[in-house]
């Protein structure tokens, strides 16, 4: 590897070795054969230790949505790191926290005005199935125990996202320690249907009504929540069927079962509206969010609950007695706080969300002209994401877009892929200019891996 440029500072030097980190959903053998680096990003672009620019497809891992570097935030933080490094948030409060919630409600959609906080996605989904559960016995209706989650989802890898999430290879290591009373609506892939889909596919929504045969199976007495990414993400971008979202809204309002947004990906502008929800018109009655929530510059989740099930989880308690067993020692950090505070304003006022739908036509244009490329299988897009399916390399799954990723990232451009699906969700400050050099590297990158 090149030499790093002299840099001060903690993890600015020239790595030990590539052992003692184990790198989380890594092929940590394969990795450290050949590691890359990203040491420096700023705007739309990342570069490597050497200097060598690489132009940021994927905003980061789907939450740099405002663009790398930004000053306000950075500027945020450090303030407050002067002013407050830390204080509990059990039993105790800091200004910046409530700051934080009261901005955060206002940017929600309309009724979703309870903010609970975690520090990952991850403890989102899983405080958003617990207070759920807490909203039903309070409601005198604790017989309300199954969760119900989709094929394919991912709602991060604590053992209660895990057990609604949907995807394999996340469950089978820890079959263990999956939860007792989950089940799966069935996931919306249909390339049969819908392949090469501009915006919602037309057909699916049906398949929302697996919820009525759950219903039949357990009895919606037994059921407390249904839990969605309104836009599937890491599974490989699946665009909801339209229709869909709004036959799950109506039948967990005819069995009285919670709905809950995963929003991790899709809050903060990705899909062209601040939420998903907003995108879509379907409120949800508990929304998790993170990443954007602070531009990724400080570890944050929320969830954002309507009011009506904070007020019954609180009136269930005695008195002077804590309500909701459940918090983090990092819950509403300041740093994070106000990191958040930032971030919210920069999508407030540079209207984030909006620019993303005034480029998508043009984002929607642009990776549809990879169809016809070797191996494309699919190409489907909503808002500034798009998934494009290549087909595997028989007997050798996910290869060809691992190698795709690989060349992408030499020839100057982050992609995201899972299995032999990429991703592509840049920040929501691209330029025209950047499209098209994505298009350009990662067609390049497809042809190459024609055979
Ligand atoms: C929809 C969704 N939920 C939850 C998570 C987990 O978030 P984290 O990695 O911050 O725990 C992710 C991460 O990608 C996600 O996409």
């Amino acid at each position: 590897m090149a030499d790093y440029p002299s840099m001060e500072g903690v993890g600015m030097g020239r790595p030990n070795d590539f052992e003692a980190f184990w790198m989380p959903f890594t092929a940590n053998r394969a990795y450290k054969g050949s590691p890359r680096l990203l040491a420096r990003a700023e705007g739309m672009f990342y570069y490597t230790p050497e200097g060598r620019e690489v132009l940021d497809g994927t905003a980061g891992l789907w939450c740099v949505n405002a663009g790398h570097g930004r000053r306000e935030v950075r500027e945020a933080i450090v303030r407050q790191a002067g002013l407050l490094d830390f204080a509990p948030t059990f039993q105790l409060g800091h200004p910046v926290v409530f700051e934080a919630a009261s901005r955060l409600a206002e940017f929600t959609p309309p009724g979703l005005d309870r903010i609970f906080f975690t520090n990952s996605g991850s403890e989102a989904a899983d405080t958003a199935l617990k207070i759920a559960l807490a909203y039903h016995r309070a409601r005198g209706e604790a017989g309300r125990v199954r969760l119900i989650g989709r094929e394919r989802a991912y709602h991060g890898v604590s053992f209660g996202g895990m057990s609604v999430g949907g995807i394999g290879n996340n469950r089978k290591q820890f079959t263990a320690g999956l939860l007792p009373f989950t089940d799966h609506l069935p996931h919306t892939h249909a390339p049969e249907h819908n392949a090469f889909s501009r915006g919602q596919p037309e057909w699916g929504a049906h398949l929302a009504d697996a919820l009525d045969s759950l219903v039949a199976l357990h009895g919606a007495e037994t059921i407390a929540a249904v839990i969605v990414e309104p836009m599937a993400g890491s599974t490989g971008v699946l665009i909801p069927p339209k229709g869909y979202l709004e036959r799950l809204r109506a039948l967990c309002d005819k069995y009285g079962i919670l709905l809950i947004f995963d929003e991790v990906i899709t809050g903060f502008g990705r899909l062209g509206a601040p939420f998903a929800a907003d995108r879509f018109g379907i409120t949800p009655d508990i929304l998790t969010m993170a990443k954007g929530l602070t531009n990724a510059a400080v570890p944050m989740g929320a969830v954002a609950v309507k009011r009506e099930i904070y007020e019954t989880v609180l009136a269930a308690a005695p008195p002077g007695t804590i309500e909701l067993f459940h918090g983090y020692t990092y819950s509403g950090h300041p740093l994070a706080a106000a990191a958040a505070i930032a971030a919210i304003g920069i999508h407030q006022r540079e209207r984030l969300a909006e620019r993303a739908r005034a480029l998508e036509a043009y984002f929607e244009e642009a990776v549809h002209s990879l169809k016809g490329l070797p191996n494309v299988i699919d190409i489907r897009n909503l808002g500034l994401v798009a998934g494009i399916e290549l087909a595997p390399r028989p007997g050798r799954p996910t290869e060809r877009a691992v190698r795709v990723f690989h060349r992408c990232f030499d020839a100057g451009l982050l992609i995201r892929t899972t299995g032999d699906i990429i991703a592509l969700s840049p920040p929501l400050i691209v330029e025209r200019a950047h499209i098209d050099r994505m298009i350009e590297i990662l067609s390049a990158a497809i042809r190459a891996e024609a055979d």
